[in-house]
């Protein structure tokens, strides 16, 4: 598709819900604007210094800082920006995490995105599907007794947030000794949480935690010594570890934009307890008007496993779910058509969705329910 710049679009922000890359505060797009030309101190912007320079390397410590206050995460874990996406990861925790063909990964899939980091761990070992929901369409996470876990795994890993089917764990499941390695891409610092009990988390940025380019890692240091020397420098944690983040030119633009977001996290939402509250704030907003909607509104997910991320729901037919679509984004509300693979609705509502956006859908969703009803 050619945009033409020509002609005039729109000039008034919308509530936007797309699942990713996805809304960003207004306080952090207003810094970048300002920052932009000219960081101050500095005299050119972000994406036109080195990252050797001082400048850079202090921005992305900054970054690294401040998700380590936000998570309080201890000493032995280290924090890592790489690039490649979440989906790298795929390849990557294997990689790094399955000392031979002998061992076995654990996986506990609840939806697309764990069924997809499955994928690549034939090349490195043996995968048992500790627990999968595909029956179902991905409606609900596993009890912890319903885990079929492999005694000595080399780890187990599961996704706390699947962005399609709108399913969340409430508690990271209890997996025994295996390191527990998880993929936070959709809901990381959306809450806060016991990192002593991961492995491994990792996060593409471009949902929760600023724009595409960059994905953070945080890993306990005992794994790093897994790979020994087998890997390709570039595959190898350790090896980005020594490099500080910097093995090649980093996504500098990502970096800072992620340092500004979790600036933002601590110093004007007030921190992982009060983003949760307001989270849980929001979803139940329109949690609780479909269930108040006397099954106008259908939910995807069983209610013991709804997410606070992303609500996904579908109308009695596809016309209507389309209706509802079209009339939201006269509306100015926009990216609610559902992923193809579940159909239906789904409302994004990240930590840098506001309350107001929120209300905004719920009013119209109590009017074209009245309307359509
Ligand atoms: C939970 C989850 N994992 C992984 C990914 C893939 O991320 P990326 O496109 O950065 O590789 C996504 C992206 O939508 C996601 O939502």
């Amino acid at each position: 598709m050619q945009l033409d710049m020509s002609s005039p679009t729109t000039t008034e922000r919308v509530f936007n819900f797309s699942a990713g890359p996805a809304v960003l505060p207004e306080m952090v797009l207003e810094q970048i604007r300002d920052e932009l030309l000219c960081l101050p101190g500095v005299g050119s912007s972000v994406m036109e210094i080195s990252h050797r320079s001082q400048a850079f390397v202090e921005i992305l410590d900054d970054a690294r800082r401040r998700i380590i206050d936000l998570h309080q995460i201890p000493d032995d874990h280290e924090v890592l920006f790489v690039q490649g996406g979440a989906t790298l990861q795929n390849t990557m925790i294997p990689a790094n995490l399955l000392v031979d063909q002998n061992q076995t990964a654990d996986c506990i899939i609840t939806g697309t995105w764990g069924k997809k980091n499955s994928q690549d761990i034939q090349y490195y070992g043996s995968l048992n599907i500790a627990w999968d929901g595909a029956e179902t369409n991905y409606t609900q996470v596993p009890t912890n007794s319903e885990l079929n876990l492999t005694e000595g795994a080399a780890y187990c890993h599961y996704t706390s947030n699947e962005t399609i089917h709108g399913v969340q764990f409430p508690e990271p499941p209890e997996v025994g000794e295996a390191p527990l390695v998880v993929d936070q891409s959709s809901d990381f610092l959306s809450e806060p949480l016991d990192i002593k009990r991961f492995g491994m988390i990792y996060a593409c940025a471009q949902k929760n935690c600023g724009i595409a380019g960059v994905t953070t890692l945080i890993i306990r240091r005992e794994l790093l010594e897994r790979a020994g020397d087998r890997l390709p420098r570039y595959l190898d944690y350790a090896q980005h570890v020594k490099g500080a983040s910097m093995l090649n030119t980093p996504p500098t633009f990502a970096i800072y934009v992620t340092g500004l977001v979790c600036n933002w996290i601590q110093n004007t939402v007030g921190g992982l307890e009060e983003m949760h509250r307001l989270n849980q704030e929001k979803a139940n907003l329109l949690y609780n008007l479909i269930d108040n909607s006397g099954g106008f509104f259908l939910g995807h997910a069983q209610p013991s496993s709804r997410s606070l991320m992303n609500v996904v729901f579908r109308l009695e037919s596809q016309e209507l779910d389309s209706k509802f679509v079209t009339e939201a984004a006269a509306l100015g509300m926009t990216g609610l058509k559902g992923h193809r693979s579940v159909g239906g609705i789904r409302a994004s509502i990240y930590n840098a969705m506001p309350l107001s956006g929120v209300q905004a859908l719920h009013d119209f969703m109590r009017d074209f329910a009245q309307r359509n009803g």
